[in-house]
């Protein structure tokens, strides 16, 4: 573990797991947290923190310079809510430091270009915590390309399915907004986005997309309503409806009145204060939860892209058709956690000849395997491997997953194809 001095901004579900508390327990030092929940970061500090270290001292968001001051972080860690990266990314770029940002690294193009200039003139660099590259399968299709196994990338089919708790769960919390999460083709897709450019090495040129809000939201067509047609509240809502009913005991969908519980029991009186109960009904949602969007790539490549947040399973169906072979998975697990038959294969097809089944490697921790060799490349020095398939991703990495998905949600809106560079 080296010896540099961590901040981060947003004590969150993904900041306590990934970050905060891997780091403590591997001898490194968490010198702060900036987030506006105080009552949060005490609980933390009460509850949650591993013996033998001392609190984590707290800083309002607006306290970033005197926190900056203070503690003399060598790199700050953003893992608050999408539409606050952007601020702590340029505040700390303009410091000189460091910077390991949650995807999607900011929430729309304009601010990925000021993220990229800024870096420009810093001595500080960026990370994005792309994790999805280092799942231990996706490494495997990426050393088959890197080999020539598939000759030149044309085509990749790529349809993900997010299921009816999971789904749910998105459309109650503050990623249901578009001002605070740049919609789902942001926020969810930049995944997506980021592991088929980076497996064809490629960059996209152009998107044209059809979305909509199909499963969620005031018009859903589960919504439950009485006889005369007027949509149940409160309990009888709950009783009436699919999304509840499957949910139940899976700890998606919090009680009413109750406030939202997040990781290791800690609550979040700022973001979620009890009595400010949230629905998957609600007006306010805004965004997209079905998109099918084409991308085109400057190699030439292309991708057929789907994505919806209301499946009866979890996971994705790809296809990935090269000049000389071809790779197909499909991965995923029923709402309950049971893997999908197929999902610890996938086969390759050479053009002219037989097709192999591949076993997909299992590695120890978070994320199938992923977490701890995308911390290790965070916090030490990118192991050989990591270089050699370029697994970590650049604050350009994510700038074009960014582009990519804001060009989605705006042709949709828009009803035209979207070139990546009106946009970066
Ligand atoms: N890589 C992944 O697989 C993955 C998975 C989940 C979430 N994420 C990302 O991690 C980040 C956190 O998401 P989450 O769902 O864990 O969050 P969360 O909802 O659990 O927590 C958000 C935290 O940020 C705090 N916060 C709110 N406004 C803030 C501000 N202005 N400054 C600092 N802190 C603020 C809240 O009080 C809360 O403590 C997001 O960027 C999200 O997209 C990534």
């Amino acid at each position: 573990m080296n010896v540099k001095r961590y901040v981060v901004c947003g004590l969150s579900n993904r900041g306590l797991a990934s970050f905060v508390l891997p780091l403590l327990e591997a001898g490194g030092t968490v010198a702060g947290v900036v987030d506006p929940d105080q009552a949060r970061v005490a609980a933390f500090n009460d509850t949650v923190l591993p013996e033998g270290h001392e609190p984590l001292p707290w800083y309002a968001p607006e306290d970033f310079d005197r926190m900056a001051d203070e503690l003399a972080p060598d790199t700050v860690i953003v893992a608050s809510p999408d539409h606050t990266h952007a601020d702590y990314i340029l505040a700390a770029l303009a410091r000189d430091l460091d910077v390991i940002s949650e995807k999607p690294m900011v929430t729309t193009a304009a601010d990925a270009k000021r993220v990229l200039e800024a870096e420009r003139d810093s001595k500080g660099s960026v990370l994005v915590t792309h994790n999805m590259r280092y799942i231990p399968r996706h490494r495997q299709v990426k050393e088959l390309i890197l080999n020539g196994k598939l000759g030149r990338v044309t085509h990749v089919a790529l349809d993900y399915h997010v299921d009816i708790r999971h789904g749910g769960s998105y459309f109650q919390r503050w990623n249901r907004l578009r001002a605070l999460s740049g919609g789902l083709s942001v926020h969810k897709s930049c995944h997506h986005l980021d592991l088929v450019a980076w497996w064809l090495d490629a960059v996209p040129q152009q998107v044209f997309a059809y979305g909509a809000l199909n499963y969620f939201g005031p018009d859903s067509p589960h919504r439950p309503r009485d006889a005369s047609g007027r949509p149940y509240t409160g309990a009888e809502l709950r009783r009436h409806d699919p999304y509840y009913q499957a949910q139940a005991g899976s700890g998606a969908f919090p009680e009413p009145g109750g406030g939202r519980t997040g990781l290791y029991g800690l609550s979040y009186e700022h973001q979620y204060p009890a009595g400010g109960d949230t629905y998957i009904y609600d007006d306010e949602i805004d965004v997209e939860d079905t998109y099918s969007a084409l991308v085109r790539y400057e190699s030439g490549a292309s991708l057929a892209y789907s994505l919806d947040f209301s499946s009866p399973w979890e996971g994705y169906r790809v296809v990935i058709s090269g000049t000389h072979g071809q790779i197909e998975s499909r991965h995923g697990r029923t709402p309950d956690g049971t893997p999908l038959p197929g999902s610890t294969t996938f086969t390759y097809s050479p053009l002219f000849g037989e097709p192999s089944v591949i076993d997909v490697i299992v590695q120890e921790g978070g994320h199938e395997g992923a977490d701890p060799v995308l911390r290790n490349d965070l916090f030490g020095e990118p192991g050989p491997d990591s270089l050699r398939l370029s697994l970590p991703a650049s604050a350009t990495d994510g700038a074009l997953a960014v582009a990519t998905g804001e060009a989605m949600w705006r042709s949709v809106v828009e009803s035209r194809p979207v070139d990546i560079a009106e946009l970066l």
